[in-house]
């Protein structure tokens, strides 16, 4: 064989003696999730029946134990159960293959001990306070490796602390909303990612935001109309929550169907008043 070509076979088929044995291990991604039961098979690619043994990082055969069972399936494979309980217990592991022929083969896999993103932290789904109030929401998340936190808000990310903002993300993840605003009110989402595998979580609260009503004249702020004629006024009101609405003219106290609501945008709540006035 020349070298370029054998360069080439060696890289595509990993640990390989030579061209008559070989012996794969599979799956060929070594990722395991902390705790929880991993297989992996180690199998003749080639050469007939062979003894397979196993190996850990220390180079130590594999034997029942805790962390580790072998199964037997026949004179071309076994497999190897492994739970593995701490971060540090990956490595690179071993597979050999002592051939009736004489020959031998190892394959290899490097084992690492991986974890999902996980929330260590809780949320009510809901949350409400009075406008000017400060609130906090912890979001804490644990994974291997550690994931990165993140909050949004309307599809906007809330940066992290350094800017000194009034709505801002502290180093431990906590969110934190000062003096609020109803403008604060809505979704915000934690988020927690390890980007390398594509692993996410998120956590949601609502934030409802008490607040004084605040009316917003449309039609101007005067009100002339001649007596006798209908007239339409129409008005909005900023409110959490929903507010109650009456007018008040020389006395009279106009509610109910003198006042259509017209429309609602969140907290924006806007009225139609007509009237004749004698
Ligand atoms: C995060 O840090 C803030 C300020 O130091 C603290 O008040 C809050 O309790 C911390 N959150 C957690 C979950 O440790
Ligand atoms: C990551 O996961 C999301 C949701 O499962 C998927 O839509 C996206 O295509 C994935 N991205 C990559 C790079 O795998
Ligand atoms: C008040 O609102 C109603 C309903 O949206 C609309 O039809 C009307 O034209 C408005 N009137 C004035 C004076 O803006």
């Amino acid at each position: 064989m020349e070298p370029g070509r054998f360069l080439i076979f060696m890289f595509a088929a990993g640990a390989v003696h030579s061209a008559k044995t070989s012996l794969e291990i599979i799956p060929g991604n070594g990722d395991v999730q902390l705790g929880e039961k991993a297989y992996f098979l180690c199998k003749v690619r080639a050469g007939g029946e062979a003894t397979l043994t196993w190996t850990d990082p220390e180079d130590t055969d594999i034997e029942d134990s805790e962390l580790y069972t072998l199964r037997h399936i026949d004179e071309q494979s076994k497999g190897l159960e492994m739970t593995l309980p701490d971060p540090q217990a990956g490595g690179i592991f071993t597979c050999k293959g002592d051939f009736e022929s004489g020959d031998t083969a190892t394959a290899q896999i490097k084992i690492r001990v991986v974890q999902r993103p996980k929330f260590v932290t809780t949320m009510e789904p809901t949350k409400e306070v009075v406008e000017g109030t400060s609130v906090a929401f912890d979001c804490q998340a644990t994974g291997i490796p550690p994931p990165t936190v993140r909050w949004t808000f309307g599809n906007q990310e809330i940066s992290k602390i350094g800017d000194g903002g009034r709505v801002s993300v502290l180093a431990n993840g906590t969110l934190v909303v000062k003096d609020s605003q109803p403008s604060d009110a809505g979704v915000h989402t934690c988020e927690a990612s390890i980007k390398e595998r594509n692993e996410t979580v998120v956590m949601v609260v609502s934030l409802n935001i008490k607040f004084t009503p605040r009316i917003e004249l449309l039609t101007g702020d005067s009100f002339a109309t001649p007596i006798g004629t209908p007239a339409q006024y129409n008005f909005s009101i900023l409110a959490y929550p929903p507010p109650s609405v009456s007018i008040a003219w020389k006395g009279k106290v106009f509610k109910g169907d003198d006042i259509k609501k017209v429309a609602q945008d969140q907290d924006r709540h806007t009225y139609s008043f007509e009237v004749r006035l004698f």
